[in-house]
């Protein structure tokens, strides 16, 4: 290698104060204009890593060098001036600003002045090819298009290097393409990435070389044609992995009890008079793309969105709206913007999982049992694979992927029979992805009724026994899984093809 690395980490450790060892003796080597890929299963140091490089961790012992010299930056603003942007697992934008005030915060000089600065977001969207209005506020943004502002925003500080952490977690195909183009535009300009993604196929078709981490080590590095996705696999998990399952359940019988009936619901968040039902047994897909309304129309079937008019029943009965007529009805959401949505990150894992149920408690029993509390835990953090040190820890102190799960398990260990799920396998690493839409076949085959969103249809089709396609708000058209693929749903979320549908 003649080229003076951009970036190299040699001999990083990371231990934590309640013990945790993170990350024990990691190199990393980026080259000059280069992709390079950074995999690993939940919890084995990625993100850690990235923040030492962001300079948001302090590493315990080694060392990072940048353009060749050995470089302590203290805090993320002088990794940020050095050259470094860094788009982290859960985008912290500031809510009440607006995209383009987001955009340049934080950006050089120049961009304070409105007009240069509207001229400069204009030229940044034209690289991106990519169309968003600047004075949208962010907290009305998807979570798709928060991505992409943080995305904009690393290119407004003209870095050399950008991190991504699971930039295209929740990303519809149409959006990560939209990514997977703007790096690889930039990276044939000379700016170099560091792309972390529990998505193999994008590593593998994105990146020049690959680092692979295991419990905090680094256990494989090379380039990445050297690799194809099985092999990659047995770095990251330490073992051959069975091929996921791809077979969906069995159709359930047509005279199945109806468990969730919607009717005619409708909500000014972009929801037009969706009707459908889901029987006992059945997983029930919904694909579409990002802002085609799929997690609008779970939250308004949650009695999340004040505004949605129309019918929930749940066994036949009407649903009041409102999140508590729900839980006392026996739905249960899990959301897809699960650090705002889902866990109390202060809170130990056993209390976050047993919070529908606090909730729940009347006054005169206003203490939980904690034996079965703890217990309860224990069988969650069995079932998902979490790696924590026990029930105790924090979830502020769990990886991205196993913060997840603790949401996961605090619905599925709670007694709902009406299960919806936004974007269940979101960030979860491809062990774990497995054994979570095994427990979903299995919520199923016990009675339970579950509705499923996730903008990877392979995954849909994976689990459901039926798929409703949504557009604009709307369904536009109804599969069976196992007579539809994948390109048939991407064809019809696109708003192409379904001829013979009941749009
Ligand atoms: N602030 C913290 N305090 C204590 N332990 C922590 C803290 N942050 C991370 N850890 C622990 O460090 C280990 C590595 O976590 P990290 O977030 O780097 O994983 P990751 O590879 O990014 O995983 P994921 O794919 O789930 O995002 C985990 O065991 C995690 O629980
Ligand atoms: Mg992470």
């Amino acid at each position: 290698m003649v080229d003076t690395p951009l970036l190299s980490l040699e001999g990083v450790g990371k231990s934590f104060p309640n013990g945790t060892v993170a990350l024990r003796g990691a190199r990393l080597t980026v080259l000059p204009g280069s992709v390079h890929g950074l995999v690993g299963a939940n919890g084995a140091g990625k993100s850690t890593m990235i923040k030492i490089i962001a300079g948001a961790h302090a590493p315990t012992s080694g060392t990072v060098r940048w353009k060749g010299e050995e470089v302590v930056w203290r805090d993320p603003g002088a990794a940020r001036k050095a050259g470094v942007a860094t788009i982290m697992q859960h985008v912290p934008l500031a809510p009440t600003l607006t995209v383009l005030e987001n955009v340049f915060l934080g950006a050089p000089g120049p961009w304070r002045l409105p007009r240069a600065r509207r001229r400069e977001f204009d030229r940044l969207l034209r690289r991106v090819h990519y169309e968003i209005d600047p004075d949208a506020e962010v907290a009305d943004l998807a979570i798709g298009e928060r991505q992409m502002v943080a995305i904009l925003q690393a290119l407004a500080i003209g870095a050399n290097l950008v991190v991504m952490d699971e930039p295209t977690a929740s990303l519809a195909e149409g959006e990560r393409q939209v990514v997977f183009d703007v790096v690889r535009r930039l990276s044939a300009q000379g700016t170099a990435f560091l792309y972390v993604s529990h998505f193999l196929d994008e590593v593998l078709s994105l990146t020049d070389r690959v680092t692979v981490l295991r419990d905090g080590t680094v256990v494989e590095e090379g380039p990445t044609a050297a690799y194809d996705e099985d092999r990659l696999v047995q770095a990251i998990v330490g073992r051959d992995l069975l091929a996921a399952e791809r077979r969906a359940p069995a159709p359930v019988a047509a005279d199945a009890p109806v468990a969730l009936a919607v009717r005619n619901l409708s909500s000014p968040a972009g929801v037009r008079d969706v009707s459908f039902e889901v029987r006992r047994g059945e997983v029930v897909g919904i694909a579409g793309l990002l802002g085609s309304g799929r997690s609008e129309i779970l939250h308004a079937v949650y009695g999340a969105d004040s505004r949605a008019r129309g019918e929930v029943l749940v066994d036949g009965r009407p649903v009041r709206r409102g999140p508590r007529a729900a839980v006392a009805a026996g739905m249960a959401l899990v959301p897809e913007d699960r650090n705002a949505q889902g866990i109390v990150g202060a809170f130990p894992i056993w209390k976050n999982i047993s919070l529908p149920d606090l909730a729940s408690l009347s006054s005169a029993r206003a203490l939980p049992r904690e034996a079965a509390e703890a217990e309860r835990a224990e069988r969650a953090i069995r079932d998902l694979g979490i790696v924590c040190p026990g029930p105790e820890a924090l979830v502020t102190e769990l990886s991205g992927g196993n913060a997840q799960k603790v949401v996961f398990g605090k619905w599925l260990y709670g007694g709902a029979r009406v299960f919806m799920l936004d974007e269940p396998t979101a960030g979860v690493d491809v062990g774990a992805k497995a054994d979570i839409l095994d427990l979903v076949r299995r919520f199923a085959a016990e009675g339970g009724a579950v509705l499923v969103v996730s903008s990877e249809f392979e995954e849909i089709l994976a689990v459901a026994t039926r798929v409703l396609v949504v557009r604009e708000g709307r369904i536009v058209a109804e599969r069976p899984a196992h007579e539809t693929s994948e390109e048939e749903l991407l064809m019809l979320a696109n708003g192409f093809g379904g001829a013979h549908d009941a749009a």
